[in-house]
């Protein structure tokens, strides 16, 4: 496949030569396309050696197909992929002003584009490059997201670009959508809800995300299109299709109800709130002398309405939630998969500490229409891989992209 790996401008510009050698061990021919401000960064001949080709800096180069290279690139590269994104490039990509050869490139291709935007912390949580970054994303761009840590300016926040392994695995997973799931559209939940109490305090949870996260990494390495809604988390999400990042069980509840009728299959590996506080004070609240009572109101029950919905329509998505549960496992998430109406109930033991939240391992037993087949504790994307075994088995026969026939599941 040939890789157009656009630089831009910022400190990250020398990861993108590991990037390059990155998807060149994979067997991809990359051509570097850098704008002016990324060769004072790192010097083009470095691209040049690496890639084997003429780096492309100019779009009006004389004697180098002077004006058309970037319509000539434009429609033969497999993927464009820009690396690091500063914030200045991202607001000229957002909004189509193409005044140097790599964002002339972007406004020219049909290719996927995939960015790994790098920045000080500030700029990235900035409303106008949020705004662009929201504009690109509708658009369907894809994104590495940024890591946090050290700032080569000196802060401590989000913003340092994303490992050039991870930039390399992310491109490598767009341009290898062949799989068991190609042309299915899987949506799914990962991460906690957090339920505002006042505007400084929380009711949240102990989820990481990484259940989820590795549901999502795997539907989409086996060709699905992914759509990720996740609460707030402090590890990335892995590039997916779409990834809607929410706060609140009731702004999960509208984004997978935004969602769930596209679906084939939904996945709700988030630890929701079942209770949020029934009127957030608008002012912190106060410290007194006695105790307080909080009261609090039940939230939407996602799983438990898209259960409902398919039993009214009487076909849906292949349903499958998880029972976080810390006594009693099997028997509370036998009557979670009947209550909630789902296919498939994940039965996680969160009372253990090499599994459920926040680990990298997880022990569950999948509950489906035909019994429990409990599995081994393993690493998460393990489990995922076998959740997603289940599902196919459920697709198998069906159509791409159209509803399942129901099936009720035993209430009994
Ligand atoms: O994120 P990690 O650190 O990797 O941790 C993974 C995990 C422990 C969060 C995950 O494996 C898990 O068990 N997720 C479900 C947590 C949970 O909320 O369980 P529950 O038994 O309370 O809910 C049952 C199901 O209903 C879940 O699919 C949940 O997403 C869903 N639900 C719950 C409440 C609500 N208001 N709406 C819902 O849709």
């Amino acid at each position: 496949m040939l890789i157009a790996l656009g630089v831009t401008g910022g400190i990250g510009a020398y990861k993108a030569v590991e990037v390059a050698r990155g998807l060149q061990k994979r067997g991809h021919d990359v051509v570097a396309v850098m704008t002016a401000a990324a060769a004072r960064f790192v010097g083009p001949i470095t691209f040049e050696a690496i890639t084997r080709r003429r780096v492309v800096l100019d779009q009006f180069e004389p004697g180098a197909n002077a004006g058309i290279e970037h319509i000539a690139l434009a429609s033969t590269i497999d993927l464009l992929l820009v690396a690091p994104a500063t914030a200045n490039a991202i607001g000229k990509l957002a909004n189509g002003i193409a005044d140097d050869a790599l964002t002339t490139l972007y406004v020219a291709t049909r290719a996927p584009v995939l960015l790994a935007p790098s920045m000080n912390s500030q700029m990235f949580a900035h409303e106008a490059v949020r705004k662009n970054l929201d504009a690109l994303a509708a658009r369907g761009v894809r994104f590495v997201e940024p890591g946090e840590g050290y700032l080569a300016c000196g802060w401590i926040g989000k913003g340092r670009l994303a490992e050039p392994e991870e930039i390399v695995a992310a491109a490598e997973s767009i341009l290898q959508p062949a799989g068991p799931l190609r042309g299915r559209r899987v949506l799914v939940t990962a991460g906690p809800t957090l339920e505002d109490i006042d505007p400084v305090r929380f009711i949240g949870n102990r989820s990481s995300g990484r259940m989820g996260f590795a549901i999502a990494a795997e539907a989409a390495r086996r060709g699905a299109e992914v759509a990720l809604v996740a609460g707030p988390t402090a590890i990335p999400p892995p590039p997916v299709g779409e990834v809607v990042r929410v706060r609140s069980a009731a702004e999960m509840h509208r984004e997978v109800l935004a969602r769930a009728d596209d679906a084939d299959v939904v996945i709700m590996a988030a630890a929701v709130a079942d209770y949020a506080p029934a009127g957030p004070a608008g002012q912190k609240m106060a410290k007194t002398d006695g105790p307080i009572t909080l009261a609090l109101r039940p939230t939407p029950d996602i799983l438990a309405e898209l259960g409902n919905r398919r039993v009214a329509a009487g076909r849906g998505p292949v349903l499958v939630g998880f029972a976080a549960e810390t006594g009693d496992l099997l028997a509370r998430a036998a009557a979670k998969r009947a209550r909630k109406r789902a296919d498939l109930i994940v039965a996680n033991d969160v009372s253990r500490s090499d599994a459920g939240f926040d680990v990298d391992s997880n022990e569950v037993t999948i509950i489906g229409p035909d019994g429990a087949a409990p599995l081994p504790l393993q690493g998460k994307d393990r489990v995922a891989a076998a959740i997603l075994d289940r599902v196919e088995r459920m697709l198998a026969g069906t159509p791409a992209t159209s509803p399942q026939p129901f099936v009720e599941p035993d209430r009994g």
